[in-house]
């Protein structure tokens, strides 16, 4: 199974921030992008071969280009520092389809962004598209200090300015107490969007379940956090396909994809990490062990999903709509 992909070319890159860069890109093709969602991410394969998910931010409605921005990860395995270092106006490379876990409610009162870093990306799609339906919102934009805030100049102007609040070197001892400002008015049916660091979200959460339900508050990983094993994880289970009944087992060492790609059914891809949603698979029965970070509560709840790159079974036999 393997997912769609596009050769586009760089037409414009910009500095966007202290080791921020934006690539805005068009399809080699000349064709249109498929409109797109905000808050999807896509997959970017750069000269190094190595494939990241990085976060449209640019207008959703603009079908020509899309733009991302990409981060220069001082702990870059290759995928960060070759797009910085080796990709220059016309270079070539290759995209997946976006795809979207990170969703607008667009029936909400009222939108609340808070973003950190390069958390910005996906917020800032999602601002074009508040603007264009004219649904309340603000953004609010934490970053070490201005030079490390990206897109600062467009934040700036209209549409967005009115809309955006900055906070600059806002120490961890008094973050709770910033995002406490920040969500103190919102009213029982607004809606809060987090994407930054793993420790900045969780304060987000962490705040924002005091005022509003679970189910309220969305947020965007790019990274994984190891997940520990649970007291019920079973070291060994089989994996039954819905449409032969085959069976596979699946060890301690192995994942559900590289289990399935032994008996010839390949799962597509992307992450590995839990994080990007492409390996999903419909669940027919038995009950996994949900070791990713981007289902949502309701579909964890359900077991109707399993992300098969890093997720597990409770039960003996799982059997998957495969
Ligand atoms: S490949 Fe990204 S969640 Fe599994």
């Amino acid at each position: 199974m393997q997912a769609q992909t596009f050769k586009v070319r760089v037409d414009a890159l910009r500095e966007e921030a202290r080791g921020v860069r934006s690539f805005s890109i068009s399809r080699l093709d000349g064709l249109p992008f498929d409109a797109y969602e905000p808050g999807a991410h896509i997959d970017v394969t750069g000269p190094s071969g190595i494939t990241r998910q990085y976060s449209l931010c640019g207008d959703p409605a603009c079908r020509d280009s899309h733009v991302f921005a990409v981060k220069k990860e001082e702990q870059s395995r290759g995928g960060s520092r070759s797009l910085h270092d080796e990709v220059g106006i016309g270079s070539e490379l290759s995209i997946g389809a976006p795809r979207n876990l990170f969703r607008l409610e667009e029936g909400a009162s009222e939108h609340i962004l808070i973003g950190a870093g390069i958390g910005i990306t996906p917020l800032l799609s999602m601002a074009y598209r508040l603007v264009a339906i004219d649904a309340p919102f603000t953004l609010h934009y934490f970053a070490r200090s201005e030079a490390h805030a990206a897109f600062l100049p467009l934040l700036a102007r209209a549409p967005f300015a009115q809309h955006v609040k900055l906070h600059f070197g806002v120490e961890r001892d008094v973050l709770t107490d910033a995002l406490d400002a920040c969500l103190c008015d919102a009213d029982g049916n607004a809606h809060v969007y987090t994407c930054g660091p793993a420790p900045f979200m969780d304060a987000v959460v962490d705040t924002a379940q005091k005022r509003l339900p679970a189910g309220a508050i969305h947020l965007e990983r790019f990274k994984a956090e190891p997940q520990a094993p649970t007291d019920t994880s079973l070291d060994t289970f089989d994996v039954q396909l819905a449409s032969t009944g085959q069976t596979v087992r699946v060890d301690a060492s192995t994942s559900i994809v590289d289990a399935l790609a032994s008996i010839g059914i390949e799962v597509d891809t992307s992450c590995g990490e839990g994080v990007c949603g492409t390996c999903m698979v419909d669940v027919v029965s038995g009950e996994p062990e949900h070791r990713d970070h981007c289902l949502s509560k309701a579909e964890r709840a359900s077991n109707s999903v399993i992300c098969c790159c890093v997720s597990r079974s409770r039960s003996p036999v799982l059997v998957l709509d495969l």
